[in-house]
C-alpha cells in the first residue's frame, strides 16, 4: 500500500504562497492507495481510480468524467509520467482526511497515487521526484500551490517550508498536541488563494505588511517549538489567526469554534489551511485540556481530529 500524509499548517498559510515561510506538520492519517494490474481481454486500456469513502471514480479515458474533471485531469498528469509503459492499473484509494478542509487531502492523494504507480512498476525513485511530480498533480487543482502540502505529504514530520528552498526540519522540545476540527463546510483553496492575490494587487502595502508580520510569527513559532514555550506558541497561533481574518479568510462558524476552543482552555487557536471554511486548529497542553477543547467543539456539532507530533 502506498501512502501520502495529510498535514496541518501551524502557522503561515497564504503568506507562504507569496514567498514567506510556513510551519507545518504531517499527520498520520492521509491517503492510502493500492494498484492492481489490469489484464485480460475485457480490461479497458485506461488507468482507473476509485476513492472511498467519497465513492468517486475517475479514469484516464477520453470521455470526460462529468463533475470530476479536475481529478480526471490530475490522474492523466500522473499517468503521463509513464508514457513509454503501456501497462494500466486499477487504483483503489482510501482517504482518511476530509476533502476541502485544509488538511492537504489532494496533495496526500497525489503522493499516494504516484507512489502506488511506481510500486506497481517496481520503480524506486528519490523522494524529491515524488514531491516534484506531486506538484504537477496539485497544480491541476490549485493553480499556484506553494508546495507546502506536497512537501508534508511526501516527507512527513514537522518542518519550516519556504517556496523554492529545502525543507528545514523542526524538532519541538515537547510533544505538540493539537485539536483540529472541521467547520462542516469545505472551501476551494484556489478561490481563497485567488482572493488573497486580488487583495495583494489592490493593497500591496497593507498585504505585504501582513505577510511580513506572519513571517515574524512563523520564525518566533519555530523558536517557541524548539524551546518548549507552548504558551508563547499559542499566542502566536491566535495572532496569526487575526491577520488571516483581516484577509477575509475566516467565517462566522470558524470564529465561533475558535472562541469555544479558547474558552475551553486552548493555548491558542486559528484557521488552518485555505480558510473560508475547512478546519481550525487549537493548541492544547494537557490531556485534560484536549478533552475539554474537544468536548466544546463537539458540542457545536463539529468533527474533531486529534493530532500529535512527537518531540
Ligand atoms: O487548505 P489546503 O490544505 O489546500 O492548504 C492550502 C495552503 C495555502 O497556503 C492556502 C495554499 C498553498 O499553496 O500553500
Amino acid at each position: 500500500m502506498a501512502f501520502g500524509h495529510g498535514k496541518v499548517i501551524l502557522l503561515g498559510e497564504h503568506s507562504v504562497v507569496h514567498g514567506r515561510p510556513a510551519l507545518a506538520l504531517a499527520v498520520e492519517r492521509g491517503a492510502e492507495v493500492t494498484a492492481t494490474a489490469v489484464t485480460g481481454a475485457t480490461a479497458r486500456a485506461v488507468t482507473t481510480l476509485h476513492i472511498e469513502p467519497w465513492n468517486v471514480d475517475v479514469d484516464t479515458g477520453d470521455e470526460p468524467n462529468l463533475g470530476r474533471e479536475p481529478l480526471q485531469q490530475a490522474l492523466k498528469v500522473a499517468r503521463a509520467f509513464y508514457e513509454d509503459d503501456a501497462r494500466e492499473f486499477a487504483l483503489q484509494a482510501t482517504m482518511r482526511v476530509p476533502s476541502g478542509a485544509g488538511m492537504g487531502s489532494s496533495a496526500a492523494l497525489g503522493v499516494a497515487v504516484l507512489r502506488a504507480l511506481d510500486d506497481a512498476r517496481g520503480i524506486t525513485r528519490p523522494e524529491q521526484e515524488i514531491y516534484e511530480r506531486s506538484l504537477d498533480w496539485e497544480r491541476v487543482f490549485h493553480g499556484n500551490p506553494s508546495g507546502v502540502d506536497n512537501a508534508m505529504a511526501t516527507y512527513g514530520g514537522m518542518a519550516l517550508f519556504t517556496k523554492g528552498s529545502p525543507l528545514t526540519r523542526v524538532v519541538p522540545r515537547h510533544k505538540v498536541s493539537l485539536v483540529v476540527a472541521y467547520s462542516g463546510s469545505s472551501s476551494s483553496t484556489k478561490l481563497m488563494v485567488d482572493s488573497v492575490a486580488r487583495q495583494l494587487a489592490k493593497e500591496p502595502v497593507r498585504m505585504n505588511k501582513a505577510f511580513d508580520a506572519i513571517a515574524a510569527i512563523v520564525r518566533n513559532g519555530q523558536l517557541a517549538l524548539e524551546t518548549g514555550d507552548f504558551a508563547g506558541l499559542g499566542q502566536l497561533l491566535t495572532l496569526n489567526h487575526k491577520l488571516l481574518s483581516g484577509m477575509m479568510l475566516s467565517t462566522d462558524v470558524l470564529e465561533e469554534m475558535i472562541a469555544a476552543a479558547l474558552a475551553a482552555g486552548a493555548l491558542g487557536a486559528k484557521v488552518t489551511g485555505a480558510g473560508g471554511g475547512g478546519c481550525m486548529v487549537a493548541l492544547v497542553d494537557s490531556p485534560e485540556a484536549r478533552a475539554a477543547v474537544s468536548a466544546a467543539l463537539q458540542q457545536l456539532g463539529k468533527t474533531v481530529y486529534d493530532v500529535e507530533s512527537g518531540a
